[in-house]
């Protein structure tokens, strides 16, 4: 099932996700409609916060919507080593009608827990180590708004309201 995505300014998207220690029918469910979901908006990740469910569990594929060969979903994923930095303009499903130039670690190693919470360890880097630190600001309550300059934030601020009056 395709599910609804929440935008930025959604209270959900603020709140520090909870870990999991369990995997249920329904968290199962979830993983299904959330990979459903991110290709069908043509992402390359998702967050479980940004369809209004504030656990730590974020899906990726960067080769996208077309090949879908290289799905990755984990489960409290934690960025345990950095190597360097590298700018890049990024995107969020949740953050409608901008982008934002936002300086990443270049290289990193993530631990988290695979589909049926076994434990898995990623080594990335390049765009796939962008996309990973960007679904897992989510799982921390940040998204691409939080990376802004105080100007470029208060413009974005001002277009939004006026989107909701
Ligand atoms: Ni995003």
């Amino acid at each position: 099932m395709v599910l609804n995505i929440l935008h930025y300014p959604d209270p959900i998207l603020a709140q520090k996700a909870k870990p999991v220690d369990k995997l249920t029918p329904e968290l199962r469910a979830l993983i299904g409609d959330m990979v459903e979901t991110m290709y069908e908006k043509e992402g390359v990740g998702l967050a479980a916060p940004q369809v209004g469910h504030s656990v730590r569990l974020i899906c990726l594929d960067p080769t996208g919507p077309k090949e879908r060969t290289n799905l990755m979903v984990v489960f409290n994923p934690e960025i345990v080593a950095r190597e360097g930095f590298v700018e890049d303009e990024e995107r969020c499903l949740s953050v409608a009608e901008t982008s934002c130039k936002i300086i990443r670690s270049d290289k990193i190693t993530v631990r988290g827990l695979d589909q049926t919470l076994a434990p898995v360890r990623y080594e990335c880097d390049g765009y796939l180590s962008r996309v990973f630190q960007h679904e897992i600001d989510h799982l921390d309550g940040k998204t691409i708004v939080d990376h802004m300059s105080r100007l470029k934030r208060t413009m974005y601020e001002k277009k939004i309201k006026k989107w909701q009056i």
